[in-house]
């Protein structure tokens, strides 16, 4: 079976065997199979570079459930196959907050905890509650609570020392609601607010803002395949953010502590001169160079073989080493 409609990067491979998995207990009895298993939900995070010789789990479990309410806040469950943005726009219609910021990120629900997917000065471990996670091995059920994931900024405990051997199934979260905290901070939000005059967002202009500026930068995987950002921003010291910005005054960072600066990736990328170029059906986009994108019929190498190439010439120049944010199989 083509995995091609499987993965937002639009990789044409294949998988020897493959099951949509609509429950819990569909997985636990599909696990029973022991076999090799490859899990698969949005396929929004990674770059397929050959065939899955393994049963391909395609989580598909779907359902939103409100546990909790009181006055100001909810707690609302959702399983892991519902899709990511649709899920933030049920919250922000029924006025529940605190995920406005993370609208139009692609994926499914159940993998935005691996990676703690963030955006526009949020994530998903600012509202996360728990997540119920099924152990491939044994069967048996987990929940990890948020300390046990293990959070940090991309990553958790589920790319770490759990790799591979949990599958997440459904994610709380907490919410706000009626009464909310808007979240600004970030510029751009600030800048299509002002634009369109909004004085005092209410969680929906947020979102709203948020995917006018999503839409302007990053290409739709819809229409031209990618999976956001390729590369995570490298956190450098603060010693040779200095040394650079000596050089480069224009150069964009943001502060993390005493020692070290976080720079974008996207500028380093641009100032090397990638943005926008493109060799046959892989290239780089071109309004995000940070986006390695597939025009139609690029293989997962093809692609490798240009981030190889990004991380090379930004080593050359800035003596930064960037780290793949996107799972390569
Ligand atoms: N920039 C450039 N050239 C580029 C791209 C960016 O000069 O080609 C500059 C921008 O002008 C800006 C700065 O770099 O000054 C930051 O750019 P942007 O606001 O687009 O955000 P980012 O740092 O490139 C990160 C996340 C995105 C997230 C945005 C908004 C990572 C790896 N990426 O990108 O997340 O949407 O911030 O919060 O942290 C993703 O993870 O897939 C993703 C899209």
């Amino acid at each position: 079976k083509s995995l091609k409609k499987y993965n937002t990067f639009g990789i044409d491979v294949t998988a020897s065997e493959f099951i949509s998995i609509q429950s819990e207990g569909e997985l636990i009895e599909v696990l029973k199979l022991q076999k090799p298993f490859f899990v698969l939900s949005g396929g929004s995070n990674m770059l397929l570079t050959k065939n899955i010789e393994a049963l391909v789990i395609h989580m598909n479990n779907k359902g939103i459930s409100v546990e909790n309410t009181s006055d100001t806040s909810v707690q609302i469950k959702a399983m892991a196959g519902e899709n990511w943005h649709d899920f933030v726009q049920y919250c922000v219609t029924n006025d529940y907050g605190g995920l406005e910021n993370l609208s139009l990120i692609p994926g499914c629900v159940g993998s935005a905890p691996i990676q703690n997917i963030g955006a526009y000065g949020v994530e998903l471990k600012d509202s996360f509650i728990r997540c119920s996670a099924i152990h491939i091995k044994t069967r048996e059920k987990r929940i990890f609570t948020k300390e046990e994931c293990m959070f940090g900024y991309r990553n958790s405990i589920f790319k770490n020392d759990i790799k591979g051997q949990y599958i997440i199934t459904s994610v709380t979260f907490e919410l706000t609601h009626k009464t909310h905290t808007i979240n600004t901070s970030y510029g751009a939000i600030e800048k299509e607010l002002s634009k369109n005059e909004i004085k005092q967002p209410t969680i929906r202009d947020i979102a709203n803002a948020v995917i006018a500026i999503r839409k302007s930068k990053l290409p739709d995987p819809k229409e031209i395949g990618n999976s956001g950002s390729f590369f995570k921003n490298p956190v450098i010291p603060t010693k040779l953010f200095t040394e650079i910005k000596a050089q480069y005054p224009e150069i964009p960072s943001y502060p993390v502590d005493d020692q070290t600066t976080k720079v974008p990736a996207g500028w380093l990328i641009e100032q090397c001169g990638f943005k926008g170029k493109r060799w046959g059906d892989a290239g780089i986009h071109k309004n995000q160079a940070l986006v390695l994108v597939n025009y139609g019929n690029a293989t997962g190498k093809e692609i490798v073989e240009i981030s190889r190439s990004i991380q090379k010439e930004v080593a050359d120049k800035f003596n930064i080493v960037l780290e793949t944010e996107v799972n390569i199989i």
